[in-house]
């Protein structure tokens, strides 16, 4: 087997989509190496869907360009389409259909054989764990399995390159749990290229190597999530007491590791390079001379803050 993991496996370059007067994407670059996980961080009406539908051939870039596993989306559809698998937004599962029908029927699409189609349906229903209910019709589906059911469908062509569009949109954080463990393991066991979109932080911070945070069709930050989250510099122990707290200001800003000391009602923020670094040394500092400490927290900027920081407004609006 090639090692594809040193090659891009997905790319864009310029793509922009109009759909009349709406410009739904201006001008994104991407970058996916093989064998990572990248997600598209953005509100809705971000572009996130429309990124998905040009990269899976579905629909047409307006200007710009983007290959799949080194194949061009525009003049190349035929060979895109035979290395991806995709799971939509929206569940396109014919509900008087059983699982294994689904799942059969998409085979047949592809031209595979009776017994390639029964090896991978058997290997893909064990792994997406659907085998008590295969034979069920999909309407008596919770939407866990329905979810669950369509990430079978999307891998039964063995594709190199998989595109989930928000995967665990309107899922219970345990079924969200499970989708992510199936996703980290096709990277982990199968190699494959993962790009999911999604607006859900913290599923891009479980996730992803990579998160491009998307908004109005632009590209406004990438970075794997620690880095994005680092660059918004310090963490913030957040110290609530009783007694007079005004005279800490001035000490605790002296410390070399603090940057900025915020005062609130009944105590102080202070903004640190590294919380668990120091947080004995910034609570020392703190007691005394007629303040009571009571309560001590650190707080980390999440992806959430930079989404913030990057687009002016919070990522749930
Ligand atoms: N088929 C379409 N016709 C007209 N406008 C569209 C169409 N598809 C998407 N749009 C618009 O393009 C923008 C991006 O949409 P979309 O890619 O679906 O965003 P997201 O998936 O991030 O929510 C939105 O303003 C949306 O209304
Ligand atoms: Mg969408």
């Amino acid at each position: 087997m090639t090692n594809i993991s040193t090659h891009t496996m997905v790319a864009t370059q310029g793509l922009t989509k109009q759909y009349g007067s709406v410009s739904a994407l201006d001008g994104v670059d991407l970058t996916v190496p093989g064998g990572t996980i990248y997600a598209l961080l953005g509100p809705n009406g971000a572009g996130k869907t429309t990124t998905i539908n040009i990269l899976t051939t579905l629909a047409q870039p307006s200007a710009g360009s983007a290959q799949v596993a080194g194949f061009d989306v525009v003049r190349q559809p035929d060979e895109v389409r035979k290395r991806i698998g995709v799971t939509f937004q929206d569940l396109v599962l014919d509900p008087d259909l059983t699982g294994r029908q689904v799942l059969d029927i998409h085979g047949r699409l592809y031209r595979q054989p009776t017994s390639l189609r029964r090896q991978r349906i058997d290997e893909l229903v064990a792994l997406v764990q659907l085998n008590d209910a295969i034979d069920r019709l999909v309407k008596t589906y919770s939407g866990g399995m329905k979810r669950r059911l369509e990430l079978a469908r999307g891998l039964m062509t063995d594709p190199q390159v998989v595109f989930l569009d928000e995967p665990t949109q309107g899922l219970d954080p345990q079924n969200r749990a499970t989708i992510w463990d199936y996703v980290r393991m096709l990277r982990r066991e199968r190699g494959l290229t993962l790009l999911l979109t999604t607006h859900y932080m913290e599923e891009a911070e479980a996730l992803a190597d990579t998160v491009g945070i998307i908004d109005g069709g632009r590209k406004v930050a990438e970075g794997t999530p620690s880095a994005l989250v680092a660059a918004l510099g310090a963490d913030r122990i957040r110290i609530s007491g009783s007694g007079d707290a005004s005279h800490l200001l001035s000490e605790l800003r002296a410390l070399p590791f603090v940057d900025s000391v915020t005062p609130f009602e009944r105590g102080l923020e202070v903004g640190v390079d590294s919380g668990s670094r120091r947080i004995a040394e910034v609570v020392a500092s703190a007691s005394g001379n007629g303040f009571t400490v009571e309560d001590v927290s650190v707080l980390r900027p999440s992806l959430g803050d930079v989404f913030l920081q990057y687009t002016g407004r919070a990522l749930r609006d």
